[in-house]
């Protein structure tokens, strides 16, 4: 039981890497938080985990007043909080940069950006009671431009900014702060990429996307949440403000 008695936060938690994780952590013996915008995909996972120590929120991360009745709703039901986990997220629309409308690129930082800030903004009063973990998942794309996606590459690579502050203020109050980078992973993101790279024959963006993964397959949200449960758990009670890259080796090219 690598998480007994935490309480942890997971924000984008209905499905893909947000639901394994929560699961996973589940299984390690955490009381677990599932946040998400889509109150019918939550659902959906409240029933897939019956019976499990679970609470289900659903919250906008990009909404101030959402993401603080969200921690509250954590503390009034398990009294605490010591892992947070920042993986809400969108791809945005593929675009070059010179067509990006401005109010997609707006909503891709705000979600990112500004919703992982103030969910660490409003979990911090908590975490810092008595030590814990963030966790923030960015991508490859927030180590390497992303072509057609210059909002989610930017948000992405700021949030390595964003851990890396929290990595130092935090520091203190043994609070610990990471980012996590996948490349391609099996959910339904990854579909929306595959049609952003080749809108005629998705199949064709797949081909192409693995052939420039080393390890020549997609991650799977499996993978992802085990990295994510290291990070939650006092095993790497040492590392913090670090960028842990879970891609096949993708950029290591
Ligand atoms: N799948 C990939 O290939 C991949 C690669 C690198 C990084 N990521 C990142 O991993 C994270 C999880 O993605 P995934 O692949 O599981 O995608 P997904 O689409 O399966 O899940 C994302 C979840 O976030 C939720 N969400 C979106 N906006 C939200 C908001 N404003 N507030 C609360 N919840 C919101 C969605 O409803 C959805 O349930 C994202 O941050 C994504 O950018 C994914």
């Amino acid at each position: 039981m690598r998480l007994a008695n935490k309480v942890a936060i997971v924000t984008g938690a209905a499905r893909g890497i947000g639901l394994a994780a929560a699961q996973l952590f589940l299984q390690e013996g955490a009381h677990v938080v599932l946040a998400d915008v889509d109150m019918a995909a939550l659902r959906e996972a409240e029933h897939q985990l019956a019976g499990q120590s679970a609470a289900y929120v659903c919250a906008d991360v990009a909404d101030n007043n959402q993401v603080k009745a969200l921690v509250d709703k954590t503390i009034a039901a398990f009294g605490g909080l010591h892992v947070l986990f920042c993986n809400a997220g969108i791809g945005g629309h593929s675009h070059f940069f010179w067509d990006y409308p401005e109010a997609d690129f707006e909503q891709v930082l705000d979600i990112h950006v500004k919703g992982t800030w103030l969910c660490m903004k409003h979990a911090m009063p908590h975490l810092m009671k008595q030590g814990g973990s963030i966790i923030i998942t960015s991508s490859v794309a927030g180590k390497l431009g992303m072509p057609k996606g210059m909002a989610y590459s930017a948000a992405k690579h700021a949030l390595v900014g964003v851990a890396q502050t929290a990595a130092i203020e935090g520091a203190r109050y043994g609070v610990r702060a990471n980012t996590i980078h996948p490349g391609p992973i099996e959910t339904d993101m990854v579909r929306m990429l595959e049609a952003g790279l080749s809108p005629k024959d998705p199949l064709q963006g797949r081909d192409r996307l693995e052939k420039s993964i080393p390890l020549r397959r997609y991650g799977t949200a499996q993978e992802v949440a085990q990295l994510a449960l290291f990070l939650a758990s006092d095993e790497s009670r040492y590392i913090t403000g670090g960028q842990h890259m879970i891609d096949g080796g993708r950029t290591a090219w």
